[in-house]
């Protein structure tokens, strides 16, 4: 790829735990929401960041473009924002993230001073990826009486918030949106598993309510487009482009689909990393083994590492 010229110096990402490379880690809440656990993040970092993942994440090579030309233009300014981990809420949900985004404006405002602020923020990308979370708690709490006039209500207040948030981040300046949407989430094998279905069934509802929050976003930023100057965009239709993956496996490389790569159950779509089956090891685990402690009161090792016995 040989660069153009250089505008965008800053990438926002703003999601749930599709986008999320590890805040999860500093929330108080249940290992189900957690992923700072191996096998999570094998393949690439080796070590558990956090990522719901074996490796990186969709805004992980959203940043490549940027690292390179930042590699490229040495004397650019770089700046890190850390939000202090005691600061985070229980729920991080879309209007938290924007508080977060307007304390990192008055941020640059402070250090950089009113005119280079703008510039940067101006020429941002503000790239985001919400919806899934929401549909899945939506069906879980509502899959027995389940109605359409529900589910537009849902959407509706899903986007409602979408719509309100990027309105907020074009006031404060925002120009540059990358707008993710919803994955075919009832063909997950966590999902297909619950609900007990066959291999190429999916959660219908689920599939319903994600058909409908794209039809929709697209409805959004054209609405959007037509009532902010200024507002540029692009769609990411990760609905489609997984779904051509998991009909298209050969093409891909992948040669499995419907269950997943670890975890127990029928497709392997719980407690990922957390079990070892005890018909195999007993009566512990290797993890169990790992995290036990001895009780036992006598040393193995003494200070200069010498081995010895106790009496
Ligand atoms: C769905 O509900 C069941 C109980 O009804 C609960 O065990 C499960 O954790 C819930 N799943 C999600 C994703 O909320
Ligand atoms: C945003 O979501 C909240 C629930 O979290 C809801 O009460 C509110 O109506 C939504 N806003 C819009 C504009 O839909
Ligand atoms: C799942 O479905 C199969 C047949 O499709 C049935 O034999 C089995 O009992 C079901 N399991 C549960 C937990 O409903
Ligand atoms: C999107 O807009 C079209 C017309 O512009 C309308 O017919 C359709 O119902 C809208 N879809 C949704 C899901 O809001
Ligand atoms: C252990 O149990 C699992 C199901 O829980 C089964 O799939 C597996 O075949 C069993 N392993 C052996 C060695 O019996």
């Amino acid at each position: 790829m040989i660069p153009g010229r250089l505008v965008t110096i800053a990438i926002f990402v703003l999601g749930d735990s599709v986008y999320d490379p590890g805040n999860n880690d500093y929330l108080d809440i249940g290992i189900d929401g957690k992923a700072n656990f191996p096998p999570y993040g094998e393949t690439f970092f080796c070590f558990p960041t956090g990522r719901f993942c074996d490796g990186r994440q969709i805004p992980d090579f959203a940043g490549y473009p940027l690292k390179m030309y930042l590699a490229m233009y040495a004397n650019l300014p770089i700046w890190e924002v850390i939000i202090s981990p005691m600061e985070l809420a229980l729920q991080l949900n879309i209007r938290i993230q924007l508080g977060y985004l307007k304390e990192v404006a008055n941020l640059l405002k402070e250090e950089l001073g009113d005119t280079e602020a703008k510039n940067i923020l101006e020429n941002a990308i503000y790239l985001s990826s919400f919806g899934g979370v929401d549909y899945m708690a939506f069906i879980n709490n509502t899959y027995i009486d389940f109605t359409q006039s529900k589910m537009e209500e849902y959407v509706k207040m899903v986007l409602g918030n979408l719509t309100e948030v990027t309105k907020e981040i074009d006031e404060m300046g925002g120009r540059k949106f990358a707008f993710q949407n919803v994955g075919p989430l009832g063909c997950q094998p966590e999902l297909k598993q619950q609900y007990n279905l066959s291999d190429k069934a999916c959660v219908e509802e689920l599939q319903t309510i994600a058909s409908q929050h794209n039809n929709a976003l697209s409805n959004v930023t054209r609405e959007l487009e037509s009532q902010l100057s200024g507002f540029n965009y692009l769609s990411f239709d990760f609905f489609n482009a997984l779904n051509d993956m998991t009909s298209h496996l050969e093409k891909y490389g992948f040669k499995v689909s419907d269950i997943a790569s670890c975890g127990t159950g029928s497709r392997r779509g719980s407690d990922c990393g957390r079990s070892g089956e005890s018909n195999v090891t007993w009566p512990l685990n290797m993890k169990q083994l790992y995290e036990l402690e001895s009780s036992a009161d006598h040393e193995y090792v003494s200070d200069d590492g010498a081995l010895f016995k106790d009496e």
